[in-house]
């Protein structure tokens, strides 16, 4: 297929910078969220936002852009070094957790604030000046997600064949499309890859022209700086990023990569829990435990579920 190429020369451009919205206000975490940022929320013991960062390097990202907000200060300081407790660490021999702490100062980071969580969209203009006329990846803290090829990555890779934005979808529950913005897909350019006619933020399932949600990774070209910055709020009076790519779509050609991979929802509370579940139970210190315990709690629960029956049963 022939790729028509944008009009500012980014079409050669490898795609090294990610920009991180970490502004919100996380209401669905409060009282936890009222003095901490909800990326810090750890999975087990790993806050959130390092999952991302981890996958944004595994992906040959070179610089991320961290828009942050009120009270969120602990962000940057897990990314900064501690020395006070690299020192002591050290000292006690505790090797391991020393490398644990080292790992997260190896990364170019960047900061900037969003004054106001006026929305996604707002939030990611704030990243114009860092990104510059290049392509880069958006990547919501909300989202875990687990793959062979990191989504990051395989965004990348369609980029480099089609040099247009693309974002990812995933097949949802018709049931859901409320929750989500959502494609009406056009031809399947590769498989799984969507030419996509128009997106549609959170229809109701009547109403949705299909089951494939936007998750949270987003490949843009850097008109989409110009777009948002002429975008009026729209749901919940926020400026929404889905609005922005459906204005930019009408000038070139946006794609949508489905995810076959597992997405972890880490943004409410009950997909939060299930995510530290399954990664526990993984997790090579304590899955021995946590399996265990799990199996017990499945007993008590099932013996709780038994029905009652009264001593005039059984007489
Ligand atoms: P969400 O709406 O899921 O996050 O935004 P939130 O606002 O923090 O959470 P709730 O709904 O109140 O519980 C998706 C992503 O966009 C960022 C959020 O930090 C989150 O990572 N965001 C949202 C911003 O950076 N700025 C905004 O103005 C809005």
């Amino acid at each position: 297929m022939n790729f028509q190429s944008n009009d500012k020369g980014v079409d050669k451009m490898k795609v090294k910078k990610a920009v991180i919205p970490a502004a919100g206000l996380g209401t669905r975490f409060l009282p936890a969220t009222k003095a901490m940022a909800k990326e810090m929320l750890p999975i087990v013991d790993k806050p959130t936002i390092q999952f991302i960062v981890e996958e944004a390097l595994k992906s040959g990202i070179e610089d991320i852009l961290i828009v942050t907000g009120k009270g969120k200060r602990p962000i940057e300081d897990h990314f900064d070094a501690n020395l006070e407790l690299e020192m002591n660490l050290k000292e006690k021999g505790k090797e391991d957790l020393l490398k644990l702490v080292e790992e997260t100062t190896d990364v170019n980071l960047h900061f900037i604030r969003q004054s106001h969580p006026l929305g996604l969209g707002h939030a990611v203009l704030q990243a114009k000046a860092f990104v510059g006329n290049e392509p880069f990846i958006v990547m919501l803290g909300d989202d875990l997600m687990d793959d062979t090829i990191p989504l990051t990555q395989q965004l990348i890779n369609d980029y480099d064949a089609t040099h247009a934005s693309t974002i990812a979808v995933m097949e949802i529950p018709h049931k859901d499309t409320s929750k989500y913005g959502i494609i009406n897909p056009g031809e399947q350019v590769n498989p799984g890859l969507y030419n996509v006619k128009n997106f549609v933020e959170k229809p109701e399932p009547d109403q949705a022209p299909s089951d494939l949600a936007i998750i949270g990774r987003y490949l843009l070209t850097p008109e989409i700086f110009d777009v948002l910055e002429n975008q009026k709020p729209g749901a919940g009076n926020e400026i929404q990023l889905t609005d922005a790519i459906d204005t930019l779509n009408q000038t070139q050609r946006v794609f949508a990569r489905e995810f076959k991979g597992k997405r972890y929802d880490v943004g409410d509370k009950f997909g939060f829990m299930k995510t530290s579940i399954e990664y526990g139970l993984i997790h090579p210190e304590v899955k021995e435990k946590l399996r265990s315990f799990i199996i017990e709690l499945g007993k008590e629960l099932s013996a709780e579920d038994q029905p009652i029956t009264s001593s005039k049963d059984n007489e």
